[in-house]
């Protein structure tokens, strides 16, 4: 997809900021607070129903006004001019695709597929079991239809199985949310299954861009429960006196990881923060490869602070990896250094201050390490 148009209103310290987008995307310059992440983070709420940075009640709502408001105009890859909006008071919500509301953020997600790298998303490596599920769900929601109504139904089930455990009932009365649990598991991780098998070689190919120095570890799904040994059905029975005394399920997709072996030569654990880094990028450069092979579909992605994440080499990689499979990016920074204007010279550049955003005629092109 290539996005056209970006407005914003009252995110942040963005009061309304509207913003026309080239095919090649645009940086977004300007000092420490100017308001530069909330741009990207705006785009990232329409394209997940949630933002990388915490949740719409807990801030994002420009100071002193309701509610805010996203909309976001693209051309999606079979050429179609879309357009879908949100408005969320952090308790309520409104959203619009192509002038029909909808009622669920995953449908808002569905035809708008953005990826965001930033300062936090070491996590996806190093943090708990759920960033990289995610990362798996996200390539599977936007490829099999099914997958979200799976999800969503495993999800319900889990839930009253979870509530039946803590109000001490009957067994008479798990046998129905068991049995729907279990085959609504098996559908999930066939799913990942057929995620995995685009994203490994995705992985494998994007590490050898962003590191050709080193060998990309086989990436591997973990999928919740012995699944090769049993049906998940019968192990919540085996499970459910003890999931009793704990209080919740304790087996199941719920509970699934992406093994990513040990990447670097060390367990993942090991890794130090600025490694876990580029091994987070990789991941995030081949859910985007593996999305374009799988459907066609090219995400945009969202890369915040990029310059100030990476070494000048790997930032010429990814330039380089961005301009090759003509992606497009929305990047923020302090500045635009020489050499990433040269390899993505069709960028737009704004100006980012104090909430307002300034299209620049002549970048601010700085030398030595900047963007
Ligand atoms: N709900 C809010 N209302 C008004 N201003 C906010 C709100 N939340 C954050 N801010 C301000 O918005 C700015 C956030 O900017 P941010 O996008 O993180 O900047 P940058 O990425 O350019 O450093 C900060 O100055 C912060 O104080
Ligand atoms: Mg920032």
């Amino acid at each position: 997809m290539q996005l056209k148009r970006l407005e914003v209103t009252n995110f942040r310290c963005l009061r309304a900021v509207e913003v026309a987008l080239p095919s090649q995307g645009a940086w977004f310059v300007g000092r420490n607070g100017a308001g530069k992440t909330s741009i990207l983070e705006a785009a990232c709420l329409l394209g997940f129903g949630r933002s990388f940075r915490g949740r719409v009640a807990d801030g994002l709502i420009r100071q002193g006004n309701p509610d805010l408001q996203v909309v976001a105009h693209w051309v999606d890859d079979a050429t179609r001019s879309r357009v879908a909006g949100l408005r969320h008071s952090g308790e309520s919500w409104e959203g619009r695709v192509d002038g029909a509301a909808v009622s669920t953020l995953s449908e808002l997600a569905a035809p708008f597929p953005v990826l965001v790298f930033h300062p936090e998303s070491s996590g996806l490596v190093t943090g708990p079991a759920e960033e990289r599920r995610r990362a798996l769900d996200w390539l599977a929601f936007h490829v099999e239809h099914r997958f979200s109504e799976v999800s969503r139904r495993y999800s319900r089930a889990q839930k009253q199985r979870n509530a039946l455990l803590r109000a001490g009932a009957p067994d008479d009365q798990f046998d129905a949310w068991e049995s729907e649990m279990g085959a609504m598991a098996e559908a999930l991780s066939a799913a990942r299954e057929s995620a995995l098998g685009v994203l490994r070689p995705s992985f494998e190919s994007a590490w050898t861009e962003l590191m050709p120095d080193s060998q990309a570890p086989e990436i591997g799904l973990r999928p919740g429960w012995r699944r090769s040994e049993s049906a998940l059905a019968d192990l919540l029975l085996l499970n459910r006196t003890r999931d009793r005394e704990l209080g919740y399920t304790t087996v199941g997709p719920h509970r699934a990881d992406v093994d990513l072996g040990e990447p670097l030569g060390v367990a993942s654990s090991l890794l130090s923060r600025g490694q876990a880094k580029l091994v987070a990028l990789c991941l995030v450069m081949a859910q985007a490869e593996a999305l374009r092979r799988w459907s066609g579909i090219r995400a945009v992605l969202l890369l915040d602070d990029l310059r100030a994440e990476l070494d000048s080499e790997r930032f010429s990689r990814v330039l380089e990896w961005i301009s090759r499979h003509g992606y497009q990016v929305l990047i923020s920074g302090t500045a635009v250094d020489p050499e990433a204007h040269e390899r993505l010279p069709e960028m737009a550049v704004f100006h980012v201050e104090q909430g307002e955003v300034m299209a620049l005629q002549d970048p601010p092109v700085e030398p030595g390490p900047a963007l």
